[in-house]
């Protein structure tokens, strides 16, 4: 208590002293306020074994000019208690950005690629795989309740500008949403990783067959999609929401903006379309049971090759990995390490620290300036998953925070150093 009391005093003093400095030099390093906005989903309703995997537009968001400077969230029942993974586990949420045409209202739970092209723009992440793919803002899964998802000062994500609307448009958010109620599941694991046969699938959500040899991942627990239950198992069904809460800042020239990068270790890159390169992300793998002969390792390790179409320097990073994942490095074209992302796992039964889950990542906040990524470089993704058991629909995504200049007082310091 004394020692907090201290410390209050000494910050009121250091302000005091910041605001009686009659230099402009001093004004600039007062920051601007950071608000805090707290949400709740719609409802979804689960019981043992169901799965929702919803669309929610039009989501309540922060307006105005503003500056993200973190986006986080997790399950909550209706009296606001954390839900553990090893209930409902939470598969993944992603937030995307859209311009919707005024007066325009979207159908409930209907996928945004069903609307009209008048009606609905994708706003779509700076890159790098094909069309709408992997073009969120935002998205976490399991890993949500331990990852920082926090914007280093004087950095964050510019949203809300009313000049870049179209006319006749509103920029708004849906949210994606897609839990999986596995208590009393016959196999946990098994529901987590959507394997086919436990959830007695042959086609996809929109009853499309299965392509041959697919044995598990999204196409097989879609929204209504059953996974295998213990015999005489009950468990009530429950109403549950996506709490989530997102930091920002209004809008100032003293902000630099960042974009978002999202790299998949399954993109297979072609090369050969030249300037307009393509890429091909398929988001989801298997990994096969494997152990080296000459050592003891079960390791599975898949990389891709990308290109950065233009660089620039990273400011965070970090990794999507599923249960299994042992690590995520981004290398840059000589080798050196852009970032490397580490899985948490939990070691008991609390929301946050469930045993056996992928609980956070650990995260990359380079010094400004430390990493640079130059226009136009060729980037490698490494995946390495524990191959000591098959695992379906895993994912490896990769997310940087890239800025294009640097804030001059560490230009300043760089220069000084050399
Ligand atoms: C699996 O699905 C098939 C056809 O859709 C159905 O006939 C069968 O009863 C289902 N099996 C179980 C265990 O639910
Ligand atoms: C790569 O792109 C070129 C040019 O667009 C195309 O001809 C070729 O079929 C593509 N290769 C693959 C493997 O998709
Ligand atoms: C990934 O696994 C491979 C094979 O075991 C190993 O050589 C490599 O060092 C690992 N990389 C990382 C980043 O863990």
């Amino acid at each position: 208590m004394a020692s907090c009391f201290q410390g209050c005093v000494f910050l009121l003093a250091m302000v005091v002293l910041a605001l009686s400095t009659p230099c402009s030099h001093a004004l600039r390093i007062v920051k601007p306020k950071t608000r805090t906005s707290v949400f709740v989903s719609p409802k979804f309703v689960l019981e043992p074994g169901s799965v929702a995997d919803k669309n929610y537009y039009d989501v309540n968001f922060p307006r105005g000019h503003i500056a993200i400077k973190s986006f986080n969230g997790e399950v909550i029942d209706e009296e606001g208690n954390p839900i553990p993974l090893h209930e409902t586990y939470l598969h993944h949420w992603v937030v995307g950005r859209y311009y919707g045409r005024t007066g325009f209202v979207e159908p409930e739970e209907a996928r945004f690629d069903d609307f009209q092209r008048s009606d609905f723009a994708f706003v779509r992440n700076s890159g790098v795989c094909q069309g709408d793919t992997n073009g969120q803002y935002f998205g976490l899964g399991s890993e949500t309740r331990r990852t920082d998802t926090q914007v280093p000062d004087p950095f964050g994500i510019e949203v809300g500008n009313p000049a870049v609307v179209p006319a006749g448009y509103e920029e708004r958010w849906l949210l994606n949403v897609h839990a999986i109620d596995t208590r009393g599941a016959e196999n946990g694991l098994g529901c987590t990783e959507c394997r086919c046969d436990l959830y007695n699938v042959s086609t996809d959500s929109r009853g499309q067959p299965l392509r041959p040899g697919y044995k598990g991942g999204l196409r097989c627990c879609y929204d209504g999609t059953q996974c295998r239950v213990k015999q005489g198992f009950n468990g009530v069904k429950r109403n549950l929401y996506l709490r989530y809460t997102v930091k920002w800042v209004d809008w100032s020239d003293s902000i630099i903006p960042v974009k978002i990068y999202i790299f998949d270790v399954t993109d297979k890159m072609n090369r050969s379309a030249g300037l307009a390169i393509e890429h091909e992300c398929r988001v989801e793998y298997d990994v096969e049971e494997s152990c080296s002969a000459t050592s003891d390792e079960c390791v599975d390790s898949r990389s891709s090759v990308v290109t950065m179409p233009t660089g620039g320097y990273v400011i965070y990073g970090v990794a999507h990995q599923h249960t299994g994942g042992i690590r995520s490095t981004l290398y840059g074209e000589d080798g050196r390490v852009l970032c490397s992302s580490i899985p948490i796992y939990g070691k008991g039964k609390e929301a946050g620290d469930e045993a056996g889950y992928i609980v956070g990542m650990s995260t990359c906040y380079p010094q400004p300036g430390s990493i640079k990524i130059n226009d136009g470089e060729t980037l490698t993704l490494v995946s390495n998953y524990s191959s000591s058991q098959t695992h379906t629909g895993v994912m490896d995504l990769f997310y940087i925070l890239v800025a294009d200049y640097l804030p001059k007082s560490s230009v300043l310091s760089l220069d000084s150093t050399l």
